[in-house]
């Protein structure tokens, strides 16, 4: 039987206090990896609550601080339109945190969008190893921090319930498309490339998501389970960044603020 990574899981009251504890956890990840290795590698999710973390990075208190030379960029997906679409994740992250910050333009590697997907696949799988096995000299996608968001139908980056992409076992990165949300074409990590990633960093706020953050961490999946079941890092750590909104359907004991404790009951 599969060890499941017991998840870290913290509560903040709203949106703000989840924004700032999701920067703060970020730039200790950067200070530990930077310490340690001199680098700082970080796939970026798309999504709300992501954007709000990535605000209160740029704001003075972190911008100042967070060594971000050393930083190198990447991401968990990207939807198929051109980095100047506003629905693209680059474009997102960078008017929110990227263009306003000293991480070098060289360290920002994107996952092209504006190709077909097959192809911004195929480039993002190829640059991906350039750089963990041919640079970092490790054979996997072991990034320092990935993001995820989740879906209330429980994708997470793009994968999405019962699509194709989900089986796949060897590629790190692949082409996926489903009809339940806007920019339907993507190109994604995989399973087997999220769950070699040091660091897996949820990032959920928002009563629709109550629902899935509840059968993410409390339920036991159905069959197969939903893409969010999956993530279990070789190796790794999982941490769950909540609003009060998002976490109202866990276990009424819990305790605001740190949820760690009661959840290993
Ligand atoms: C994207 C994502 C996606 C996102 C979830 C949650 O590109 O949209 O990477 O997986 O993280 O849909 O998004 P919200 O935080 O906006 O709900």
């Amino acid at each position: 039987m599969t060890n499941f990574v017991k998840p870290a899981v913290k509560v903040y009251p709203n949106t703000e206090a989840l924004a700032y504890a999701a920067a703060q956890h970020i730039a200790e990840l950067s200070d530990r990896a930077i310490a340690v290795r001199g680098r700082f590698s970080i796939a970026l999710s798309g999504g709300s609550t992501p954007r709000r973390a990535f605000e209160t990075l740029a704001s003075d208190e972190f911008a100042k601080s967070v060594e971000w030379l050393q930083w190198q960029v990447f991401w968990s997906d990207e939807r198929a339109v051109p980095p100047e679409d506003p629905d693209s994740n680059i474009y997102m992250a960078r008017r929110a945190f990227l263009d306003l910050v000293k991480i070098p333009i060289a360290n920002i590697r994107r996952i092209k969008g504006e190709l077909p997907p097959v192809e911004a696949a195929a480039q993002y799988d190829a640059l991906l190893h350039d750089y963990f096995v041919g640079r970092m000299g490790v054979p996997k996608a072991r990034f320092d921090l990935l993001m995820l968001g989740v879906g209330a139908d429980g994708h997470i980056a793009s994968l999405f319930p019962g699509t194709p992409a989900l089986n796949e076992r060897e590629r790190w990165v692949v082409p996926n498309e489903t009809d339940t949300v806007k920019n339907t074409k993507r190109v994604t990590l995989t399973l087997p490339a999220i769950n070699q990633a040091a660091h897996v960093l949820f990032l959920v706020s928002g009563a629709e998501k109550a629902d899935i953050v509840r059968r993410a961490l409390v339920e036991l999946p159905e069959g197969d389970g939903l893409p969010v079941h999956h993530i279990n890092p070789d190796r790794g750590a999982v941490t769950w960044l909540l609003d009060d909104a998002a976490a109202t359907q866990l276990r009424p004991t819990i305790i605001p603020g740190n949820l760690d404790d009661t959840l290993k009951e």
